[in-house]
């Protein structure tokens, strides 16, 4: 079992103690038929800020698709300023306005135990959309490109580039950044690229010469552009001025453009660089061969995921979409899960990748 969260990691250890040879809990009883409920229902969408193009990209195929499928979206973001109330506050309003299904983009998937147990109890069925909501049973569904394997293909791809580019080299220097503290998938997206960049610091092959290599080192208020660019710009002036830098584990592309800029701002060669998302800047600068790789998670794949599923809960059919009921643990329950594989993604493979998206395909040719 993957070790997702401090929650996650002293449930597994409990539950290997108390049931040893059995195999994770799950929740069978919600993957039930429901009784269903009216065709035109409002639905709730919480997203967290627009920091990234996904999350813009997101509200507009909600709005568009639970409209076109008969539904009354109602899609809400959390402003930037007292992100986390206003958040809990505009779920706390879709309940009042009887919405059937509540879908959270979390913005601190830790503060929102109060909020969706007071939709379960009013009979909504919530999902967490792209990340975790953590310490209650409340959450129905799990719906992500897998977070953990974003991780781990940030990570192969970073050894890759390291050993492609610099074949001379047998050890490397790099730097680890990871996301805001306040979202589960930081931890998560850490977890899986330090599966396998651990080993490699164990045995010297990679060295972290500042010696940041825990999470709350390595965060990113907000994941917020210029919060890792002012570390970036530490980093360099405290320990890269007769150093070379060969490596940075980025845990998206706004902040792998960001720690671009930092280093072409103290005059280094650029290094091998990792992000997440495929957004349009950084896709540019992968075929221009600055950023080193992105990770693809189609939008529109996970926005038909969950619409997919709010018609068969209005239906009252059994839900078909998931396919993981042992990973993701919230610290109370392993939440039932749909997750979409994510893709690497390099200058090799761009092309091919993007072929059938219509607005990524172009920056290719
Ligand atoms: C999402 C990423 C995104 C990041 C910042 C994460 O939870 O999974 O796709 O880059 O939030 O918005």
């Amino acid at each position: 079992m993957k070790k997702l969260t401090i929650g996650a990691m002293a449930l597994a250890a409990a539950l290997a103690l108390t049931m040893s040879g059995c195999s994770a809990r799950s929740d069978t009883s919600s993957t039930e038929a429901g009784a269903g409920f009216d065709a035109d229902s409002s639905i709730g969408i919480a997203l967290p800020d627009k920091t990234s193009e996904n999350w813009v990209l997101a509200g507009e195929l909600f709005t568009d698709g639970l409209t076109e499928a008969g539904f009354t979206p109602d899609v809400q973001y959390a402003p930037a300023s007292n992100t986390v109330a206003e958040q809990q506050n505009q779920i706390t309003s879709m309940i009042t306005n009887g919405a059937k299904v509540i879908v959270i983009g979390a913005k601190d998937g830790a503060q929102l135990a109060a909020q969706v147990e007071t939709a379960r109890d009013a009979g909504i069925t919530v999902i967490a959309y792209d990340r975790l909501i953590l310490n209650t049973d409340a959450v129905d569904y799990y719906i992500s490109f897998d977070p953990y394997a974003v991780g781990v293909l940030q990570g192969e791809a970073l050894l890759e580039g390291l050993a492609a580019t610099y074949p001379d080299k047998s050890t490397y220097n790099v730097e680890l950044f990871s996301g805001s503290p306040d979202d589960n998938n930081s931890g998560v997206f850490f977890n899986g690229a330090m599966s396998v960049l651990q080993p490699k610091i164990d045995d010297g092959t990679l060295v972290v010469v500042s010696g940041e290599t825990e999470l709350a080192q390595t965060a990113t208020q907000g994941w917020l552009a210029q919060n890792a660019q002012s570390r970036m710009d530490t980093l360099l002036a405290g320990y890269y001025q007769s150093t070379d830098l060969d490596g940075v584990l980025s845990p998206n592309d706004t902040l792998a453009r960001a720690i671009l800029e930092s280093v072409r701002s103290a005059g280094k060669d650029l290094p091998i660089l990792t992000g997440q998302d495929s957004e349009v800047e950084s896709v540019k600068s992968i075929v221009a061969g600055e950023q080193y790789m992105t990770v693809y998670k189609d939008t529109r794949a996970l926005v038909a995921a969950v619409i997919d599923m709010v018609s068969e809960l209005q239906a009252g059919n059994e839900i078909s979409e998931i396919n993981d009921t042992e990973t993701y643990d919230n610290g109370v329950k392993v939440v039932p899960s749909y997750l979409l594989a994510p893709v690497a993604v390099t200058k090799d493979n761009a092309a091919e990748v993007y072929a059938e998206n219509p607005s990524l395909a172009p920056l290719t040719e």
